[in-house]
């Protein structure tokens, strides 16, 4: 029954005597070591199995001696072929009737397959750690293109935005320039005729003098893209400011077939602002309300009230005119968004007039009605 228990097992059973000599084994022993029972007989179990420090011997007598079990050692089977086989190795003493030790039972394991796992575990972990450190570069490569692809967008957006505040400052300028070209047609006419030149250029001197002023701004304005500088602000009256607009446009010939009512404050109204800025945003809307009049009859009304808290300037361009479409009316603040031929419109003026608007602290909204009119409100803070 012993004998056939040792034999069913698949690890290597060897019994082992107090001098060290093997007397029995098992089938397993002999498939793992390749030698014969015969062969193991005469073998001294120091030559089979070591460890590799002090040599197995030593610890499983020392062990036994002392009473205590071996417990998983880890060792080697050296087999008949020279070679060293892992294994895992249990040893319990075996005593005579006295409690005398006789010897030792040894059951060893072959752990080259769990070693073999362990192995593929190891290098698996190092795989993954490998593919984890390849991902984290990878990881690494695309933020840095990321940021690259960012900053060109960045540059990309820069340029636009300086594409349409070139734009705007244009559109100023070919507004200002129609004022110019109305003065010297009409003083052209006048010398023409013979007219009074003299009286005639007093009228329309200040108007080119203011004509000039806006050139020069937008020229620096134009400087400033490039490299931006303070805008130069001071307390204005925003009724002075419309009654100034007015009375150019007027000059210009761009309000005479429309009929135009201010209902400027009593009070002085003050914002500080660049003049050039707030004169360029009222040209904007005055010129759009005529144009959205066309060649109907029409009025134009420029409102300007303190705020009802007292804190603000609020001004309404109102005009009769065309109206805009509901779905259009965010549009419009849109740059290059135009219903206008390509020779009278860029789209500008109003995305121009929003942006200057709100550097102030101030806001600029629309309400129409198709077919009734548009009210165009600003307010500033005062
Ligand atoms: N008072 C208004 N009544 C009806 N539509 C308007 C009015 N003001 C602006 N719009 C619409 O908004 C569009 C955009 O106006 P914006 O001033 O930005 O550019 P624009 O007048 O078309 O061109 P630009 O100002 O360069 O001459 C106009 O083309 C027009 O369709
Ligand atoms: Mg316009």
């Amino acid at each position: 029954m012993f004998d056939n228990v040792i034999e069913a097992m698949v690890d290597a059973v060897l019994v082992v005597d107090v001098e060290g000599r093997i007397t029995l084994t098992n089938t397993a022993t002999h498939q793992i070591t390749g030698y014969t029972a015969e062969q193991l007989k005469t073998l001294p179990i120091a030559k089979l199995l070591v460890d590799d420090s002090s040599g197995l011997r030593t610890i499983v007598r020392k062990r036994i001696e002392d009473g205590d079990v071996l417990r998983r050692e880890k060792s080697w089977l050296l087999t008949s072929n020279g070679e060293r086989i892992p294994v895992s190795v249990t040893g319990s003493p075996v005593l005579d009737a006295q409690g005398g030790l006789q010897g030792i039972v040894l059951v060893a394991r072959d752990i080259r397959e769990l070693r073999q796992l362990l192995l593929d575990k190891e290098e698996e972990i190092k795989r993954r750690c490998h593919a984890e450190a390849e991902l984290r570069a990878l990881n690494a490569s695309i933020e840095a293109k990321l940021d690259e692809t960012r900053g060109s967008l960045l540059l990309a957006e820069r340029r636009a935005t300086l594409g349409t505040l070139a734009g705007g400052v244009g559109h100023e300028l070919r507004n200002i320039a129609q004022i110019q070209v109305a003065a010297v047609d009409e003083l052209a006419a006048a010398i023409a005729a013979n007219e009074d030149v003299a009286a005639l250029a007093k009228q329309i001197l200040p108007d080119l003098e203011r004509v000039a002023e806006h050139i020069t701004a937008h020229g620096q304005r134009l400087m400033q893209l490039a490299r931006p500088g303070p805008d130069h602000v001071q307390p204005l009256d925003l009724n002075q400011v419309i009654r100034d607009v007015i009375a150019m446009l007027r000059g210009a010939g761009k309000l005479s077939r429309v009929e135009l009512t201010c209902e400027l404050s009593t009070e002085p109204i003050l914002v500080t602002v660049n003049r050039m800025r707030i004169e360029q945003i009222l040209v904007n809307l005055v010129i759009n309300a005529v144009d959205a009049i066309g060649s109907s009859t029409g009025k134009i009304t420029i409102d300007v009230r303190p705020s009802v808290d007292g804190k603000r300037a609020v001004c309404e361009v109102h005009d009769t005119g065309s109206g805009i479409p509901e779905d259009q009316l965010e549009n419009i603040f849109h740059p290059f968004f135009t219903t206008k031929p390509e020779d009278k419109g860029t789209g500008l003026g109003l995305p121009v007039a929003r942006e200057i608007v709100t550097t102030y602290g101030g806001t600029l909204t629309a309400s129409s009605e198709v077919g009734k009119g548009t009210s165009f409100v600003f307010d500033l803070p005062r």
